[in-house]
């Protein structure tokens, strides 16, 4: 959406570093669940809907994101959802994920064969082979060998598959959580925050490439090791087996209390880092005034605060880890004791032979090393979960203003405005910000908009460039609701530019060219002389070429504004809005843009919101906000010939003047 703006709002992260700080606890969860209710309140454009949205935004979207306690349906839910969009990453894999376990099962064959081939060697081959027959033992051997060879090449087959699987599957989903990201609304991003999406972006992704590459790997040799060594142990010896099997009890038990507890830990590791990251992205973007306010000290506090945090959160997950592998390296030794001691009692009595009590106490380690390998999984899974219920989150929620499912196409666009009753609030637990009016602006026509500072005048302008719905009523253009238009027909048809101009890394030219991608140099440069910006471009090191770096830091304020203004004239929109977009320019500046203004205006639909009132006079109507609502209407000369607000901000402009 941002592509059609001209000048987006760049500095819009709502959450400031100290909100950061104290997001934390059931406090801020709550407001977070309330504030995206209602931007789908706002979508859905009727009280009712938004009494139910309410209810359902406990876990929907990014909800129940900062919750640190979750009840046990709202649990359930977020799993299945995580779910789900795992099985949808997977489904275009189904094919090799079923190879690559076919490959693990084979290898865990192979590896289960050596203890039973060393049964059979010691039992049969030895004293076969004392007898002067080696055959048996050269079997056995061999066949050690032959299984060593097929679990090398097995291994390498699977870790290329499975490595082929989890990196497509991860590309998959950073491009879902891109495009996604960018799809949704300026309201959501207003409250999410880019540091938040950065990492769900990265560290999110990252626990899940964890669990793709390690995780998945030793859970499935593990469990198939595992269900093995048991079949063939209950094959070798039933009541040695049991006595075995009998170690699962508290094993089981064991795994279910793990399982809770690390899962309670790592949602608290990936709430801890995604905080960090905020806080990070936050004091980087805004570092000029982290520098001016000598903030640092205090960023740096809550940095710290938040990497100790982090640190708890993981020292904790860890704590559940160390419990866990050494009660289960007690379960295993306690077990091997048993089977050496009854084991050996039986041998003595000839009811057991040697080589099957060997094979036994092989099997007993192998049967107990994987258990370490499962914690880890299960450790890894935990983190991939509460990663995954993240994503899912954020891929769940929908565009606050979304395409429409019935376009309706707009064809040559007149420019023709009407506010039909239209009443506007920001959330629902926000006040209204402008009460129900309708107004009708002519194809054509000027319209400055007057006011004091938080008046609406910005407000009024976002709904005609469709950032938001107005919560009741609608705005149409030619007759049609805002609603209805694709977003590439309305953005053809309506540009803004604001105070805020936001220019890409990419030469001034490429900048321009925004406002139409297809135009030629000679158009680019038509349009910056139209604004008056040809003379400081050409003068620039590399003219057009010149590289305008980062957010164009490498311009004033001023010529970024100038340069968004030749973006805006390149486009060629129905309808113009510009919100301070002259705030920047110096005095001779300004009257040039204005030179050009009044050209430009004559055919267009056009909103003005400036404060100097040389720009309003060019306008054909003003309008006078205050406190959202429209106090006077008419052409700046009725307005100064009145006794309103207009007339008195004339006087007293003009008194600065003499
Ligand atoms: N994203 C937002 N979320 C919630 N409230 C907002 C948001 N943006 C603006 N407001 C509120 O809406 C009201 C109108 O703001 P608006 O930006 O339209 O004022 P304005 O007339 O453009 O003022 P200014 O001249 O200072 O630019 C203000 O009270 C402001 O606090
Ligand atoms: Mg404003």
């Amino acid at each position: 959406m941002s592509a059609g703006t001209v000048g987006s709002e760049s500095g819009s992260e709502s959450e400031s570093p100290a909100g950061a700080g104290s997001a934390a606890g059931s406090a801020g969860a709550g407001s977070a669940g309330a504030g995206s209710a209602a931007v789908r309140s706002a979508g859905a454009g009727s009280a009712g809907a938004a009494a139910v949205a309410t209810v359902e935004e406990e876990w929907r979207g990014v909800a129940a994101e900062d919750v640190e306690e979750l009840d046990h349906t709202t649990g359930v839910k977020l799993k299945a959802r995580s779910r789900k969009l795992l099985g949808s990453l997977l489904r275009p894999h189904s094919r090799a994920a079923v190879l690559a376990l076919v490959i693990v099962i084979a290898e865990n064959l192979v590896n289960l064969a050596g203890p039973l081939l060393i049964a059979v060697a010691i039992d049969r081959g030895v004293p076969a082979a004392l007898a002067g027959q080696p055959g048996v033992l050269t079997w056995c051997v061999g066949g050690y060998v032959g299984c060593a060879l097929a679990a090398t090449v097995l291994r390498w087959a699977f870790v290329r598959l499975s490595g082929r699987i989890g990196q497509d599957l991860l590309l998959d989903l950073r491009e879902r959580i891109f495009r996604h990201a960018q799809r949704l609304s300026v309201s959501f991003h207003e409250k999410y925050t880019s540091g938040k999406v950065i990492s769900r972006l990265t560290s999110d992704v990252d626990s899940l490439q964890d669990l793709l590459e390690q995780g998945l790997d030793g859970f499935f040799t593990s469990m198939l090791s595992v269900i093995g060594i048991s079949i063939v142990m209950l094959t070798l010896d039933p009541p040695l087996a049991m006595a075995v099997l009998f170690g699962f009890v508290p094993l089981l038990m064991l795994i279910r209390w793990f399982q809770r507890r690390s899962t309670r830990a790592y949602r608290g590791t990936r709430g801890a880092i995604a905080k960090i990251i905020v806080q990070f992205v936050e004091t980087m973007n805004g570092i000029r005034a982290v520098q001016a306010f000598r903030r640092e000290s205090r960023n740096k506090n809550i940095m710290g605060e938040l990497n100790d945090k982090f640190r708890d959160a993981n020292t904790d997950a860890f704590k559940v880890v160390a419990t866990f592998t050494s009660l289960v390296r007690v379960i295993g030794n306690v077990s091997l004791a048993v089977i050496v001691a009854w084991g050996a009692y039986r041998v003595a009595d000839g009811q057991l032979e040697l080589g099957v009590l060997a094979a036994f106490t092989l099997y007993v380690r192998r049967f107990y090393d994987p258990f370490d390998e499962i914690a880890m999984f299960a450790n890894s899974y935990a983190s991939a979960t509460a990663a995954l219920e993240k994503i899912s989150g954020l891929l769940e929620e929908e565009p606050a203003v979304p395409e429409p499912d019935d376009p309706v196409p707009l064809g040559d666009v007149r420019g023709h405005v009407t506010f039909d009753g239209v009443e506007f609030r920001y959330s629902a637990t926000t006040p209204v910000v402008l009460p129900p009016f309708d107004l009708a602006v002519p194809a054509g026509q000027t319209v400055a908009l007057v006011g004091a500072t938080g008046a609406g005048k910005s407000t009024l302008a976002k709904l005609v460039g469709r950032f938001y719905d107005p919560s009741h009523g609608a705005v149409l253009l030619d007759g049609v609701d805002l609603r209805s238009v694709t977003d590439a027909d309305l953005r053809r048809a309506v540009v803004m530019v604001t105070q805020e101009n936001f220019l890409f890394d990419g030469s001034v030219a490429d900048n321009i060219a925004l406002g139409r991608p297809t135009a030629t140099r000679a158009e680019i440069e038509e349009a910056a002389r139209a604004v008056g910006a040809h003379e400081f471009i050409a003068a620039l090191p590399d003219g057009y070429d010149t590289d305008v770096r980062k957010r164009g830091g490498r311009l004033s304020a001023g010529q970024r504004q100038m340069v968004a203004f030749a973006r805006a004239f390149l486009a060629d929109p129905a309808v113009l809005v510009l919100d301070e977009a002259t705030s920047s320019l110096d005095v001779p500046s300004e009257r040039l843009v204005q030179g050009a203004l009044e050209t430009v205006l004559a055919s267009r639909t056009a909103f003005i919101i400036a404060h100097r009132l040389s720009t309003v006079m060019i306008a054909d109507r003003v309008l006078v906000l205050d406190g959202g609502r429209v106090v006077e209407d008419g052409t700046p000369e009725e307005l100064i010939d009145g006794r309103g607000q207009f007339a008195a901000l004339h006087t007293a402009w003009r008194d600065s003047l003499a």
